[in-house]
C-alpha cells in the first residue's frame, strides 16, 4: 500500500511511519516541522524512515489545501492517515484561532485532498478528550461530545463531523481513533511522562494536580500503533473507536514508577486541576477489539521502561 501520513515528524506519526515500511508500505510523508517543540527532535524522530527508499518527505503544511491536494494526486496513494495538528490541550487555551486553522482547516484540506485525488479511506487522530468531564466511565464511544473543556478538544469534534460529512456526501470511509494519553519512545516534551521524569533526573520540583488523585488512561506508544495500522487496513465507513489501554493509573502511581526506574525521589507540590483537566480518562476498548482486533498489550511499567532507555540513549538524564 501506499498511505500518504501527515505529522509524520512528530511522536506518534513517526512509529507508524516506522510500522508501515517494516511490513513493507510506501510512505508519503508531510510535516511542517513547528517549533511548538525543538524541530530537531522531529528530525531525530524521522532517523529510520528517512534511510528507508519506500519513504518521501514533503515539508508542507497542512493549511496549505493546493499543496496538499497536489500530493494527494501525485502520488497514487491508497490512504490518508491524518495526525498532523495542534495537539497541547492547556497551549490551546489562548490559543483558538491557530488551533482551528491547524486542525479544522487542515482536516478539511487532507479530507478534501482525498476527494479530489479518488482516495477512498482517511484515518484520522482524535482524543479522548472529545469526552470532557464526565461521570461516566469508561468511556464509550456512544457518549454525547457537545461539552468540550478547550478549544482542542473542540477541534477534534469538529475534524470528526467533517469527516462524516465527506462521509455522506461522498462515501470517503472515515476512521476517527480517539487515543488515549500516549507515552513512550520519542514522547512529546509537553507531556507528563516527559516532564516528570526530566524533573526528577534534574532534582526539580513539579506541581501534580490534585495531589496525584487524578486518573488517566496511559497507552503504549506500539499499542496506539497497532490500532492505526490495524485502522489502515479496514475501511470501515463512518466510526470513531477508542484506542485506550482500558486501565486507568492514578497520577502519584504513575510518579512512584518513574521513581523506581530512576531511582531518584520525586519533589512535587499539589495544585488543584486547571479546567482544561477531567479527573479521570478510562477508555471502554471493547469496539476497538471487536472491529480492529486491538489488544493492548504493554503495562504502564514496561512501557515506562522502554520510555526510560530512550530517555537515557537520547541523553536526556
Ligand atoms: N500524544 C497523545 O497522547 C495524543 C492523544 C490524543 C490525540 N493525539 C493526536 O495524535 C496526533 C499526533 O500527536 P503527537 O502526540 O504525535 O503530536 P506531535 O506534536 O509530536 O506530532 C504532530 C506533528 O504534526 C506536525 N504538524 C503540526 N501542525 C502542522 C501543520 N500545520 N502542517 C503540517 N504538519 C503539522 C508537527 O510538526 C508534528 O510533527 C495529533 O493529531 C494529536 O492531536 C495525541
Amino acid at each position: 500500500m501506499r498511505i500518504l501520513l501527515t505529522g509524520v515528524a512528530g511522536f506518534i506519526g513517526s512509529h507508524v511511519a516506522d510500522a508501515l515500511l517494516a511490513r513493507g508500505d510506501e510512505v508519503v510523508g508531510v510535516d511542517n516541522f513547528n517549533d511548538y517543540y525543538d524541530p530537531a527532535r522531529k528530525r531525530a524522530n524521522l532517523r529510520r524512515a528517512n534511510s528507508d527508499p519506500r519513504f518521501t518527505l514533503h515539508v508542507m503544511d497542512v493549511r496549505d489545501e493546493d499543496a496538499l491536494a497536489r500530493t494527494c494526486g501525485e502520488s497514487q496513494i491508497d490512504a490518508v492517515v491524518h495526525l498532523a495538528a495542534m495537539a497541547g490541550v492547556r497551549y490551546s487555551i489562548s490559543r483558538a484561532p491557530l488551533y482551528v486553522d491547524v486542525n479544522v482547516r487542515g482536516t478539511v484540506n487532507a479530507l478534501e485532498g482525498a476527494r479530489k485525488a479518488g482516495i477512498g479511506h482517511v484515518v484520522f487522530a482524535s482524543t479522548s478528550s472529545v469526552y470532557g468531564r464526565t461521570d461516566r466511565i469508561p468511556f464509550h464511544e456512544d457518549h454525547p461530545l457537545g461539552r468540550p473543556l478547550a478549544p482542542y478538544p473542540a477541534t477534534k469534534i469538529a475534524g470528526e463531523l467533517m469527516g462524516h460529512a465527506y462521509h455522506n456526501l461522498f462515501g470517503t470511509s472515515f476512521t476517527a481513533l480517539r487515543f488515549f494519553s500516549v507515552y513512550g519512545p520519542r514522547g512529546r516534551p509537553d507531556m507528563m511522562p516527559y516532564r516528570i521524569t526530566d524533573c526528577i533526573v534534574q532534582d526539580r520540583e513539579f506541581v501534580l494536580y490534585e495531589g496525584g488523585e487524578m486518573y488517566r488512561d496511559w497507552t503504549y506508544v506500539d499499542d496506539i500503533v497497532a490500532g492505526i495500522v490495524a485502522a489502515v487496513d479496514r475501511p470501515l465507513g463512518y466510526e470513531c473507536i477508542n484506542l485506550g489501554r482500558g486501565e486507568p493509573v492514578q497520577m502519584g502511581r504513575f510518579v512512584r514508577v518513574v521513581e523506581a526506574l530512576t531511582g531518584r525521589e520525586a519533589r512535587f507540590t499539589s495544585s488543584p486541576a486547571p479546567p482544561t483537566e477531567p479527573p479521570i480518562t478510562y477508555a471502554d476498548i471493547t469496539k476497538a477489539r471487536t472491529l480492529l482486533g486491538y489488544d493492548p498489550l504493554t503495562p504502564v511499567t514496561d512501557g515506562m521502561r522502554q520510555f526510560w532507555a530512550w530517555f537515557q540513549a537520547e541523553g536526556r538524564h
